[in-house]
């Protein structure tokens, strides 16, 4: 299945055009359109850690290198970032690196254990713990990543666009604390009601940090940025209003001045669209368990969706992901700002055929939806 850019054989999409001074080489905008809210000619996808252990190509560099090791040699994070873009038709980029990082540059001990997931050594339990955590400049503790942007988007040259991307306040502060992951959130969710002063200098500094990374990813090029707030359902609403939207909020407020569309995304956070609608990112990532038609009922159409297969149906035969595929573009119903992705990041024993034939499902299955959605608008 190899990428769809225009060639002098292929005449571009509707979505395509060319850059002036790129030889043959055509932009996809359909992905920023649907950000925007914008009429599409069918519908973008991308799928959260496209890059990764379900492909072989990124198998066979992990046998040689660490994760950490990727992440902070740009040259190889440009490399796995390509990975997918030169495999699928995917209509963005999403710059390889992790969510923990940041957490490191803080003065945190992060090491990723093979079958077991990240683990903070030294975790924050008291409050000299947070205290003591530093805000540096990402611009210099977080480099690597910044400079793999910049050599992305050389390489790229407009071919897809590039996402830049951060975790958000309460996910990052869930594995500070925690040291890793959890399914109860108790010692997260002990330090917020038993010493509120500390945790609220805690979203404070990850607020920081976190608004000042973002505005540097797209300052370096990243034309979309997602805050990634995975953990956000653990929490009900009133916690959520009181302990982590002034804070996530307050991120997207920093980001604004770059001008860029930000996605929010969180998982099982059914129970409060309405409260995440007001932490004011562009676009709003669900998972699947609500159907989308719902989502925007409750969330109102001056906001984008993205979402939500689950990463479970691309084990299904083809015939059975394809009756999802049509459900969810179905429930979307040609609006244009439905980005098409999981409801959480691929698995890594995902049959890599199945992604190739998902992409092409979208863009093939969409078609129809927005071709008599164009035709409304125009009459
Ligand atoms: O989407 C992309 O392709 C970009 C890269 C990316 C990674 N992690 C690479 C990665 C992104 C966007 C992330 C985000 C991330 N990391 C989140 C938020 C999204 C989500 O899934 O909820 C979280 C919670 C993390 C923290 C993290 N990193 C965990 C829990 C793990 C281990 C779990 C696992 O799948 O093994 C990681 C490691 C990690 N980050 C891998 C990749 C490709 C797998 C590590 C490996 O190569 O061994």
């Amino acid at each position: 299945m190899g990428i769809t850019v225009a060639t002098e054989q292929s005449p571009p999409k509707p979505n395509t055009k060319r850059l002036p001074g790129t030889s043959g080489v055509a932009v996809n905008d359909r992905f920023l359109r649907a950000c925007r809210r914008e009429p599409v000619d069918c519908t973008p996808i991308w799928l959260m850690r496209q890059a990764g252990r379900y492909m072989a190509e990124y198998r066979r560099l992990r046998e040689k290198h660490t994760i950490l090791e990727i992440i902070k040699t740009p040259d190889l994070a440009v490399e796995v970032t390509l990975q997918p873009i030169n495999a699928f038709d995917l209509d963005a980029a999403i710059i390889f690196a992790d969510i923990l990082p940041p957490l490191e540059a803080m003065g945190l001990s992060l090491e990723f254990i093979r079958g077991e997931g990240p683990v903070i050594h030294n975790p924050l339990r008291v409050a000299a713990d947070v205290a003591a955590l530093s805000v540096p400049d990402p611009r210099e503790s977080l480099n690597f990543t910044l400079e793999a942007i910049r050599l992305v988007q050389r390489e790229l040259a407009g071919r897809v666009p590039l996402i830049g991307f951060s975790g958000a306040p309460f996910t990052l502060a869930s594995y500070a604390i925690e040291g890793g992951a959890t399914r109860s959130f108790v010692l997260t969710k002990s330090l917020m009601y038993n010493q509120p002063e500390v945790w609220h200098e805690l979203m404070d500094k990850l607020a920081t940090m976190v608004g000042d990374y973002l505005k540097a990813q797209a300052e370096a090029g990243a034309q979309v940025l997602q805050l990634f707030d995975s953990w956000a359902g653990a929490l009900g609403p009133a916690d959520y209003r009181r302990y982590v939207l002034p804070y996530s909020r307050r991120v997207i407020q920093t980001t604004r001045s770059s001008g860029v569309p930000i996605i929010h995304f969180g998982t099982g956070t059914s129970g409060m669209l309405e409260t995440l609608k007001e932490v004011g990112g562009d676009v709003i990532g669900v998972d699947w368990r609500i159907n989308l038609a719902d989502a925007w009922r409750r969330l109102g159409d001056d906001v984008a969706i993205q979402g939500n297969l689950d990463p479970v149906a691309l084990f299904a035969p083809l015939p059975e992901l394809e009756r999802h595929v049509a459900d969810i573009l179905s429930q979307a119903d040609g609006r244009p700002g439905h980005i098409f992705n999981l409801g959480h990041g691929i698995l890594p024993q995902t049959p890599v055929e199945h992604v190739a034939a998902l992409v092409d499902m979208v863009h093939e299955q969409s078609q129809v939806a927005h071709d008599s959605q164009n035709v409304k608008r125009k009459t």
